[in-house]
């Protein structure tokens, strides 16, 4: 079968499209013919040994996909033929992939292979961090950094569907356009503003109750400058490249919290929590509170630009792989 195959730990150079051999199924598994998979920011540090799973080379990355269900294992009571979204962990950048029944959802027939291939992991983590960790209440303001990206996007949606004001910050005027079309209600472009004083502006001078923070480096430091009292800064991501360091006596003084999400660890730690908040963001996809952040679908073969774009930053919300 084909896949993208990881055969050094070169980044995107280490990628090509292979014939590799069918994973094996096993007991409480389901084989999934996979028609779309989706590209994340981890996929780029996974490919260079730089993220927490180290995989054994050679190996196949992909996080997440969506697919056909065409074989269970034992004990599994998905039926064979069902539209299902996934989270593989790695595997998904190939045309079948084996996976844990727990870690599978059906979604509906109006979801786009697309959309459902780049799901669960942006729309997962945003929900997980603003609901259960957060515990964002309606009238809060929201700062999102990042937001037009794959998971600020939908933390943009999520925010606004659970009654928050949000404030996006993005790189450029066009990228802020993607969050105002996803509900944003004030932009800052954080190249051209020193969106601390915007925030404090926008907020009365109190700053944002809830900051969701996928980028770290300068625009965490800048965060706990421009955050209420008794906010929660939500520590997502590094995409800046720095990792940030909180000091504990503004802390203390502001009476604030730094809570860290990673939403990957739920499927060993917490699986019916992951579970349930994807079922959650299924059913409001379902009633049309939400919709797809795909901007872009590109063949396997495409993977090596697909990822450059990425990182040089060129791309809004979600990159989705389609395989024929
Ligand atoms: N904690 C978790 O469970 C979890 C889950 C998913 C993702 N993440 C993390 O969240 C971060 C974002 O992931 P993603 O998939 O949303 O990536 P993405 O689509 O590439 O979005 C990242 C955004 O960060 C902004 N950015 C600011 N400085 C950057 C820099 N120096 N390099 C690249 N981007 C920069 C970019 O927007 P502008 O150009 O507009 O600034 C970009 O849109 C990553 O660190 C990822 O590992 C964490």
């Amino acid at each position: 079968m084909k896949a993208i195959v990881c055969s050094a730990l070169d980044g995107v150079d280490g990628l090509a499209v292979k014939d590799i051999e069918r994973p094996e199924s096993a007991a409480g598994h389901v084989r999934i013919r996979v028609r779309a998979a989706a590209i994340n920011f981890a996929d780029t540090l996974i490919i260079k040994g730089q993220y927490q799973v180290r995989p054994e080379l050679p190996f196949v990355p992909g996080i997440e996909g969506a697919g056909e269900v065409v074989e269970v294992g034992d004990g599994v009571s998905i039926p064979v033929g069902t539209r299902v979204m996934f989270v593989a962990g790695v595997g998904a950048w190939s045309e079948e992939v084996v996976v844990a029944e727990p870690m599978v959802v059906a979604i509906p027939d109006a979801m786009s292979w697309e959309d459902a291939a780049s799901f669960p992991v942006a729309w997962g983590t945003s929900h997980i961090a603003l609901d259960h960790r957060a515990q964002l209440q309606p009238g809060e303001t929201v700062l999102v950094h990042g937001a037009a990206g794959g998971v600020g996007l939908t933390a943009v949606a999520i925010a606004k569907q659970m009654g928050a004001t949000v404030i996006a910050t993005a790189g450029s005027d066009a990228r802020l356009q993607v969050a105002a079309a996803a509900g944003a209600d004030h932009l800052i472009n954080y190249r051209s503003d020193d969106f601390r004083a915007r925030v404090k502006e926008l907020t009365g001078g109190r700053g944002a109750d809830v900051i969701y923070d996928p980028v770290g480096g300068d625009v965490f430091d800048a965060s706990l400058r421009c955050i209420n009292w008794c906010g929660r800064l939500l520590t997502i991501g590094f995409a800046a490249g720095r990792v940030p360091k909180a000091p504990a006596n503004i802390l203390l003084v502001k009476n604030i919290a730094v809570i860290g999400v990673h939403w990957g660890a739920y499927a060993e730690r917490d699986p019916a929590t992951m579970r349930s908040s994807l079922e959650t963001l299924v059913e409001w996809f379902a009633d049309g509170a939400i919709r797809g952040t795909v901007s872009s679908v590109r063949p396997f073969e495409a993977v090596h630009t697909a990822l450059r774009d990425l990182l040089a930053r060129k791309t809004t919300g979600k990159v989705v792989l389609r395989l024929e």
